[in-house]
């Protein structure tokens, strides 16, 4: 006769909560693998944050469409570029902004339209181009999402921002306007500093390189910024396209962890090369006057510098119901800190 002590009453509970749990397990990634992930149509698929985009798009098993525009020339980088993405898995779509038609026959592939089109002056600015992908979407009829070309600051709260600057603000806000007056569903994506642009740097102006020996800081420095690595920036904005709770809605990217100072920042580089640099400071003044005499695409970068790093656009303000925070909403990434992504440039 079998005699039950206490003991193997436990066990048996225990057994039976490890099959249950398994079981559901096995129930959810069911679920999640009968979900059908959304096509994705990547446009400016082979610029700065559009080829992460792509990468992104693929590792996270979504079909993935990159427009390949008609007026490629002889650029053999762009279409070597456009060609790895083919051998990864991505369906590369003819098509031109000089012709409605082709856009709109691209856009009919995808659910979800992201847009990644230039926007840095001194590299190439075309943002309002973006009005004809929008209408392309609004003939289309199709598109469940579109992601247009943000991922800076939020245009929103840029109503006072300064000139020439502001140019890029206005743009984005023309775009969305067109999205909203289109109806079209979308998710706007404030992905705040580049790292490439602002950490590796230290945050000076005119370089993409850490300062050897003096740094100069912005104000006390001690204003609060966020620096995303792009590839991170990439794989958030890929989780938010099917998410119910990104729609119609900005998604702010402001991991902790990755909220700094200036000064904070450099601390960092400091404790990585094990020595002090030398600290200038420069006032909000200093800043505005040397503006004077520099070309258009600078003067646009300096008022950035200025909204950013002594008026804290970035942080002054705490997320409403128009938007949300991307680490809150996926947990699961595991973001790239600074001190981290500092580590590249020794
Ligand atoms: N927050 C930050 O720190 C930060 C930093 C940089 C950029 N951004 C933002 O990120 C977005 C993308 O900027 P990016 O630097 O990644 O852009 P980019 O590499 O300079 O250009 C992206 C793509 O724009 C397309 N493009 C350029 N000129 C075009 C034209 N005449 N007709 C059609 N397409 C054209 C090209 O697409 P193809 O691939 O088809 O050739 C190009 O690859 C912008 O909104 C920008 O403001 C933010």
């Amino acid at each position: 006769m079998l005699i039950y002590s206490p003991d193997i009453y436990k066990l048996e509970i225990l057994t039976i909560g490890w099959k249950v749990e398994k079981l559901e397990n096995r129930i959810e990634t069911k679920i999640e693998g009968a979900m059908e992930k959304s096509k994705v149509l990547v446009v400016g698929g082979s610029g700065y944050i559009g080829r992460r985009l792509v990468k992104a798009s693929l590792a996270e098993g979504h079909e993935t469409y990159v427009l390949q525009r008609t007026e490629i020339g002889l650029d053999i980088d762009k279409l070597q570029m456009l060609l790895s993405f083919k051998k990864q898995g991505a369906h590369l779509v003819e098509a031109s902004f000089s012709d409605h038609r082709s856009l709109v026959d691209a856009v009919k592939l995808a659910d979800v339209v992201i847009c990644a089109m230039s926007g840095v002056h001194f590299r190439s600015h075309n943002l309002l181009l973006q009005l004809k992908l929008v209408d392309a979407i609004k003939d289309a009829g199709n598109v469940k999402r579109f992601l247009p070309s943000e991922f800076g600051t939020d245009p929103a709260r840029m109503k006072n921002a300064m000139e020439p600057g502001r140019v890029s603000f206005d743009e984005k806000m023309t775009v969305r306007k067109a999205i909203e007056d289109a109806n079209i569903p979308f998710t706007y994506i404030s992905a705040n500093c580049f790292a490439g642009y602002f950490a590796g740097n230290l945050s000076q102006m005119g370089t993409l390189l850490p300062p050897k020996d003096k740094v100069l800081i912005y104000g006390d420095g001690n204003v609060k910024v966020v620096y995303m690595d792009e590839d991170d920036i990439a794989t958030y904005t890929i989780k938010t396209i099917d998410d119910p709770r990104t729609l119609n809605k900005t998604v702010y990217l402001r991991p902790p962890e990755n909220i700094l100072t200036q000064r904070e920042l450099i601390e960092m580089w400091e404790k990585l090369i094990q020595r002090k640099l030398n600290k200038s400071f420069l006032s909000k003044q200093e800043l505005l006057s040397s503006m004077e005499g520099l070309d258009y695409a600078s003067q646009v970068g300096v008022g950035h510098y200025y909204h950013i790093f002594y008026e804290g656009c970035l942080t002054n303000f705490e997320i409403g119901d128009e938007g949300v925070e991307a680490s809150e909403l996926y947990p699961e990434v595991t973001y790239t800190r600074m001190n981290e992504y500092l580590k590249l440039y020794l």
